[in-house]
């Protein structure tokens, strides 16, 4: 059975992406699924935002084929790790949960490189380019120490 880790954020179509990209270059796909979803449901089958294309194929990878989709219920018994972009969307899916357990698999993704600092993945929506680059170095720092202990 493959290790299954969520990345969330709001709208599905900035942050998460990226994590999602991310991640999966890190991991042997044989062993390891990644996938991606939002809260809120605006970008339900929408690409990623053209921005986090750009930075990401700056970096290397093609982010462009993900599809939007809105987190649900099911995600906690379909999925190992929950990691949230910012302390808003750990509200919101937490909100969601129906159990402790379920509670225990959603966690802040930066708490890989800042534990226990409760430190946020700005949202990069309405702000200019180099909120995208910043969001990827984030990014690609936590996925690395994920990847190392998955
Ligand atoms: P994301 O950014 O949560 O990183 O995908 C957002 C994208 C769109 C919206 C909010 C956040 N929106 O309100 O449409």
């Amino acid at each position: 059975m493959k290790t299954k880790v969520l990345m969330v954020c709001l709208g599905n179509i900035c942050r998460s992406p990226l994590a999602e990209g991310i991640l999966k270059s890190k991991v042997d796909a044989s062993t390891i699924y990644v996938d991606s979803a939002g809260t809120g449901p605006w970008h339900v089958g929408n690409s990623p935002d053209p921005r986090s294309i750009d930075i990401a194929k700056k970096h290397g990878l093609n982010i462009s084929t993900q599809r939007g989709r809105q987190f649900s219920h099911a995600d906690f018994s379909n999925f190992d790790f929950i990691f949230v972009m910012d302390n808003s969307n750990y509200d919101n899916v937490i909100q969601l949960a129906q159990s402790e357990e379920e509670k225990t698999k959603v966690q802040l993704i930066l708490d890989e490189i800042f534990p226990n600092e409760n430190v946020d993945v700005p949202d990069p929506y309405y702000g200019g380019g180099q909120g995208f680059e910043d969001v990827y170095q984030m990014l690609d720092k936590a996925c690395d120490q994920i990847a190392s202990r998955l």
